[in-house]
């Protein structure tokens, strides 16, 4: 129950070491009696090209948590390591994807995209190309000359996954990045994102409240306890290197879906009473 995370060694997964670490990491927000305790000591490994979902319940730490991996939130104690490596600040080979897309409003989709690649000193050619290289991937060739501010949701947050994939980061960091969408949009994207996940394995952390992302994406599910955050269980379902869309239906996916209900009812209703008991 301890060991690793680890992908599920299906044919396309590789030998895998581990990507990033969380050693004994705890986060206490404020000082004395205004102190919030977020994250009791968590100590999770991410396999390189896993697709690790974290879910539990709203103020048990899942932001906090990513944010720390990210670099923009320093852990009171232990430390996350990338490759090892204590993680000092935001890094390039980290890319985030948040909620509600933090796209540049006066540049146009492309530029957008080709932002970080020419930040990091490749030539206005080679960026423009590896721009349109990633906004093929996410479907969105069409409207590289187009601003945000005349794409749907949906849009900017694939705007927003091929700018982060543009960078070719190690490890993607995604806060609850269909969130906002709706219901449709969201089924089609998270359709969209397996099959970028298949084709290059990147490793993932994804935040989602919703168990039927986990499960359709996952390779490694985490479930939080509520606040301080602890991991409550994990899960490693079949479903990721599955490409038929109807896995929702299957007994297993059921079967799943109910016991992880089940986990996150309990944190919730924990994390009610703390609400009342405040
Ligand atoms: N910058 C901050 N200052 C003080 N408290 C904070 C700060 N950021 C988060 N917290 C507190 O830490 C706890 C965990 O917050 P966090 O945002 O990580 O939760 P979450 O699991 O992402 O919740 P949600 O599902 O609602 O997004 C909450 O009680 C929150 O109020
Ligand atoms: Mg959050």
């Amino acid at each position: 129950m301890h060991g690793d995370l680890r992908t599920n060694g299906g044919a396309a997964a590789a030998p895998s070491g581990v990507k990033a670490r969380f050693d004994h990491v705890t986060k206490r927000f404020g000082s004395g009696d205004g102190a919030v305790q977020a994250l009791e000591p968590i100590s999770l490994d991410i396999a390189e090209n896993a697709f690790v979902c974290l879910v539990g319940p709203s103020g048990c730490g899942k932001s906090t948590l990513l944010n720390i991996l990210a670099g923009f939130e320093t852990p009171t104690s232990g430390q996350a390591l990338m490759d090892g490596v204590p993680v000092r600040g935001p890094d390039p080979r980290r890319g985030v994807v948040f909620q509600q897309g933090a796209l540049f409003t006066w540049m146009n989709v492309r530029d957008n995209v080709a932002f970080g690649p020419l930040a990091t000193g490749k030539s206005s050619s080679e960026a423009q190309r590896i721009a349109m290289h990633y906004l093929e991937m996410v479907g969105l060739t069409a409207f590289a000359k187009r601003y945000p501010y005349e794409l749907s949701g949906g849009m900017q947050q694939r705007v927003g996954i091929a700018r982060a994939l543009a960078n070719d980061p190690e490890i993607l960091l995604m806060d609850e990045p269909f969130a906002a969408l709706d219901a449709q949009t969201r089924e089609l994207l998270q359709e969209e994102i397996k099959r970028i996940w298949q084709s290059t394995r990147k490793t993932v952390l994804w935040i989602t409240h919703s168990i039927e992302e986990a499960l359709f994406l996952a390779t490694d599910i985490v479930v939080m306890s509520a606040r301080p955050g602890r991991i409550k269980a994990r899960l490693a379902p079949q479903f990721a290197l599955s490409e038929d869309p109807a896995v929702v239906a299957s007994v297993e996916f059921m079967r799943m879906k109910a016991e992880i209900f089940a986990l996150l009812r309990e944190e919730s209703l924990a994390a009610q009473r703390q609400e009342v008991e405040r």
